[in-house]
């Protein structure tokens, strides 16, 4: 049960968004083009988080909308024939690491008082952590991601199963996008099983 209904939901991340966008907590902010918030259905029970934004989410303002994102697109497709606006999609800094580094322990921290406040409005079922950067931040800063991914945790912010980042499946090619397959029909089986499939629709 959720403690928020939806348009106080949405009215308060709407809010949150245009706190976000003037946002200077952090030395991102001075190389950003575009804070890049999060998008996609506030009810959703799913929500994946990834690392950050890079070059065509820096431009766009939109999270995954570049290589890594057309991966994430199709997998959500083919696996649970779903599109993008059926879920939430956020990342764990809102402004984009200067040449796709990590984001910096300083920097995660400056910004993710606004990640765990969209998680508290949209309050997910469950949290998907695409690649070790969320995973850690979510999870446990010691966890390794080739064994955790696929698995369940329940963290202070709810229950987290990490998979690979797009961009590993992008990199690695088959083996790691079948891993990811496996385990985004997981996430799929665990909503189920919970009865909050229905709210995604498929
Ligand atoms: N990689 C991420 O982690 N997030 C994005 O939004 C795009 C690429």
């Amino acid at each position: 049960m959720r403690s928020h209904p939806l348009p106080d939901r949405i009215r308060a991340l709407e809010a949150l968004e245009r706190e976000a966008s003037g946002c200077v907590a952090c030395e991102l902010s001075k190389t950003r083009s575009k804070v890049v918030f999060g998008s996609g259905s506030p009810s959703s029970p799913l929500l994946f988080v990834g690392e950050g934004p890079g070059e065509s989410e820096d431009l766009s303002g939109l999270p995954f909308v570049g290589r890594s994102g057309k991966l994430l697109d199709r997998l959500l497709g083919e696996e649970l024939g779903i599109s993008r606006d059926q879920i939430y999609i956020a990342n764990i800094v809102k402004c984009r690491p200067p040449g796709n580094r990590n984001p910096l322990p300083a920097e995660v921290q400056a910004c993710t008082p606004y990640l765990a406040s969209q998680i508290e409005l949209i309050a997910p079922d469950l949290i998907v952590a695409l690649g070790a950067v969320a995973a850690r931040f979510l999870v446990a800063p010691s966890l390794a991601i080739s064994t955790a991914r696929g698995r369940f945790f329940n963290s202070r912010f709810g229950v987290v199963m990490p998979m690979f980042h797009p961009s590993y499946g992008l990199r690695q090619g088959a083996s790691a996008v079948t891993a990811m397959r496996a385990d985004i029909v997981t996430a799929k089986l665990y909503l189920i099983e919970k009865g909050s499939w229905p709210a995604i629709g498929s």
